[in-house]
C-alpha cells in the first residue's frame, strides 16, 4: 500500500469512528431528541481544541456475536480539549453503539481520562447517555466500572467533576455520577438502580421510567441530580456556565472576573427586606440577589429542600459559595435534606478554595417522628462538621432568626467561622420567645389573669433583652451590626482581607475525619 493509500485509508477509518452504531442508530438518537456523542463533543469543545485519548480502542470480547460488533473507541468518546480556553478532560458516551453500553474497553477509556483529569488537575466532564454494564461482557465490564469509580474517588476533591446525563442511566452505572461533583439532568434521561421490570418482579410495584428515576423526580425528591435541563444544548451550555465559577483543581483559586459591578454599591431595598413581624416569610434569594453581582447567583439543587438555598455568586469579581436558610419555605427550618445539601456544598466549597458566605434565618430543625426516625441527628451533624471542617474564608450574615442548635450550625462563629455580622433585626438565642417564655414564665403566666396579654409583655422583653443582637456581640460572638444595605460592601471589604487566609495547616494531622454520614 503506498503512503497516499494509507493516508486515505486512515481518514476513511476516522469517518467510520464517526459513525458509531451507524446512520440508522444515529437517526433513531435524533427521533429521540436526543444530539449524538459527536455532536454534543462539537458544542461542549472549543473548536479544533480536542486531543483523542485511544481513538481506536475496540473490544475484545467473544461470544455472542460480539466478534462482529465492534466500533472504533467502543462507544465512547474521550480526550482532553478546550471550553473557552480552559483545559479540560471529556468523555461522551455513544449510544448509537450497542446502545452506549460499558465493555472492558470502553471502561478503559473512561478511567483513562479520569487519570488524565488527575494528572493534568484539570475538570472532568462526562456526557453519560448508555444502557450500563454490556451484558455480553459479563465480569470485564463490571471490573471496567470498579475502575471507574475508583478515579473518580481519587479524583474526589483534587479536580472538579461534572456529569451530565442525556439518556439512560442505569444499573450500578449511577454511581460514577453520585460520585462525581455536578450532576446535571436532561428532560429526557433517567437514573436508577433497578429498572422498572426488576422493580416489578421484585416487589410487584408498577412504575414507570420518570416515576422511578426521571430528571424531576431526581432534581426535587431524592437530590441526586444538582441541575435540571431541557434538552443536550442547554445541558452543554449549563456545563460551561458552572465551569466558569470553579478552578480546575484543588490547588487553584477560582477564577476572578471582573463583572462592573460596583462592590460598594449600597442596596437600600434591604432596610425593608425583612419583615416588620417576624413571624412572615420572605424570599432569602432576594437578599442574595441584591448582595451579591448582580445576575450571577448560579442556584444549585434548586428544586431539592427549597428550605434551603445554595449556590455560586460573585462579590466584586470573586466567586464565592452562598448557603441561606429560606424562610418562605418550612419558615427555613433546618431538615434531613437540607442538612445532606448544605453539608455538601460548604465541602466542595472548601475543597476548591471557594469563600463561604452564609445567610441566616433558621428557627431550628424541623421536629416530628419522621424527622427523628429518618435521623435528622446524623444528618444534622453534617452540617456542624462541613462548617468546623472548612478553612476557607467563612462569613456568616445573621439576617434574622438564629436559634438553638442550627444557630450553631449555619456557620456561626463558635465554628470557626472568621466573620460574624448581624442585621439589626436578628434574633439570637437558645429558642424562639415564644417557646423560651412558655417554660421560663411558666408560673407566672399560669397565675395571670390575662395570660396572653403577659406573655405578650414577656416575648418582647425576651427579645429585647436575651435575644437581641447586641446581646451576642456584646460576648464578641457577631463581629458588627451592619444596617443591611452596608452587607455587600462589608461582605467584600472582609473578603479581601480574607483571600490569603491559610488555616490548614494548624490542623492536628491524621489521615482523615469520620464525617457522620
Ligand atoms: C449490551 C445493550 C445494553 C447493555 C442496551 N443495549 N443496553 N447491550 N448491554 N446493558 C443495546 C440493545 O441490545 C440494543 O442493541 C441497543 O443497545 C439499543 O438498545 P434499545 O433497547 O434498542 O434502546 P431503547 O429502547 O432506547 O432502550 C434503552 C434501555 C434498554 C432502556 C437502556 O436498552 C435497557 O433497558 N437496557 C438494559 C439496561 C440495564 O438493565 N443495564 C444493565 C444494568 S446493570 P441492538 O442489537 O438493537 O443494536 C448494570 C450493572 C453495572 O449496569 C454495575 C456496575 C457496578
Amino acid at each position: 500500500m503506498s503512503i497516499k493509500e494509507k493516508i486515505s485509508e486512515l481518514v476513511k477509518h476516522r469517518e467510520e469512528a464517526k459513525l458509531g452504531g451507524g446512520i440508522e442508530r444515529i437517526e433513531k438518537q435524533h427521533t429521540a431528541g436526543k444530539l449524538t456523542a459527536w455532536e454534543r463533543l462539537e458544542l461542549l469543545v472549543d473548536s479544533d481544541s480536542f486531543i483523542h485519548l485511544g481513538r481506536f480502542i475496540q473490544h475484545r470480547a467473544m461470544g455472542f456475536g460480539m466478534e462482529k460488533r465492534r466500533a472504533y473507541g467502543d462507544g465512547v468518546i474521550a480526550g482532553i480539549g478546550t471550553i473557552n480556553g480552559r483545559k479540560v478532560a471529556v468523555y461522551l458516551q455513544d449510544f448509537t453503539f450497542m446502545g452506549g453500553s460499558v465493555g472492558e474497553m470502553h471502561a478503559l477509556r473512561i478511567a483513562n481520562t479520569v487519570r488524565t483529569a488527575l494528572k493534568l488537575g484539570i475538570p472532568v466532564i462526562g456526557i453519560n447517555d448508555s444502557g450500563g454494564a454490556r451484558i455480553q461482557e459479563g465480569v470485564d465490564s463490571l471490573k471496567g466500572y470498579g475502575e471507574i469509580f475508583y478515579w473518580n474517588v481519587m479524583a474526589s476533591g483534587v479536580i472538579p467533576q461534572i456529569v451530565a446525563i442525556m439518556g439512560p442511566c442505569a444499573g450500578g452505572a449511577v454511581y460514577s455520577p453520585a460520585l462525581a461533583d455536578f450532576i446535571i439532568m436532561t428532560k429526557r434521561s433517567f437514573m436508577f438502580i433497578t429498572g422498572p421490570k426488576v422493580v416489578k418482579a421484585a416487589i410487584g410495584e408498577e412504575v414507570s421510567f420518570e416515576e422511578l428515576g426521571g430528571a424531576e423526580i431526581h432534581a426535587a425528591k431524592s437530590g441526586v441530580a444538582h441541575f435540571i435541563v431541557e434538552d443536550d444544548r442547554a445541558g452543554i451550555e449549563l456545563i460551561k456556565k458552572l465551569l466558569t465559577y470553579l478552578p480546575s483543581n484543588n490547588i487553584e483559586d477560582p477564577p476572578y472576573k471582573e463583572t462592573g459591578d460596583d462592590p460598594y454599591r449600597e442596596d437600600e431595598s434591604l432596610n425593608s427586606i425583612i419583615p416588620d413581624d417576624p413571624l412572615k416569610p420572605y424570599d432569602v434569594r432576594n437578599v442574595i440577589n441584591s448582595i451579591v453581582d448582580r445576575g450571577t447567583f448560579l442556584e444549585v439543587q434548586e428544586h431539592f429542600a427549597p428550605n434551603a438555598v445554595i449556590g455560586f455568586a460573585r462579590l466584586g469579581g470573586y466567586v464565592i459559595g452562598v448557603v441561606a436558610n429560606q424562610p418562605a419555605v418550612m419558615a427555613g427550618c433546618l431538615d434531613i435534606d437540607s442538612s445532606d445539601k448544605i453539608s455538601r456544598f460548604v465541602r466542595f466549597c472548601d475543597s476548591f478554595n471557594i469563600p463561604i458566605v452564609t445567610f441566616m434565618d433558621v428557627p431550628g430543625f424541623l421536629p416530628g417522628t419522621s424527622q427523628e426516625h429518618g435521623g435528622v441527628i446524623r444528618h444534622g451533624a453534617k452540617i456542624i462538621y462541613a462548617y468546623a471542617e472548612a478553612t476557607v474564608p467563612k462569613i456568616t450574615v445573621i439576617l434574622r432568626k438564629a436559634y438553638g442548635g442550627a444557630y450553631i450550625a449555619m456557620g456561626s462563629k463558635h465554628l470557626g467561622a472568621d466573620y460574624v455580622v448581624a442585621w439589626p433585626t436578628a434574633e439570637i438565642a437558645v429558642m424562639g420567645p415564644e417557646g423560651a417564655i412558655g417554660i421560663i414564665y411558666k408560673r407566672e403566666l399560669a397565675k395571670a389573669e390575662n395570660p396572653e396579654e403577659l406573655a405578650k409583655q414577656f416575648v418582647e422583653k425576651y427579645r429585647k433583652e436575651v435575644a437581641t443582637p447586641y446581646f451576642s456581640a456584646s460576648r464578641g460572638y457577631v463581629d458588627d451590626i451592619l444596617i443591611p444595605s452596608e452587607t455587600r460592601k462589608y461582605l467584600y471589604q472582609t473578603l479581601e482581607y480574607l483571600l490569603d487566609k491559610r488555616e490548614k495547616h494548624s490542623r492536628p494531622p491524621r489521615k482523615h475525619g469520620i464525617m457522620p454520614v
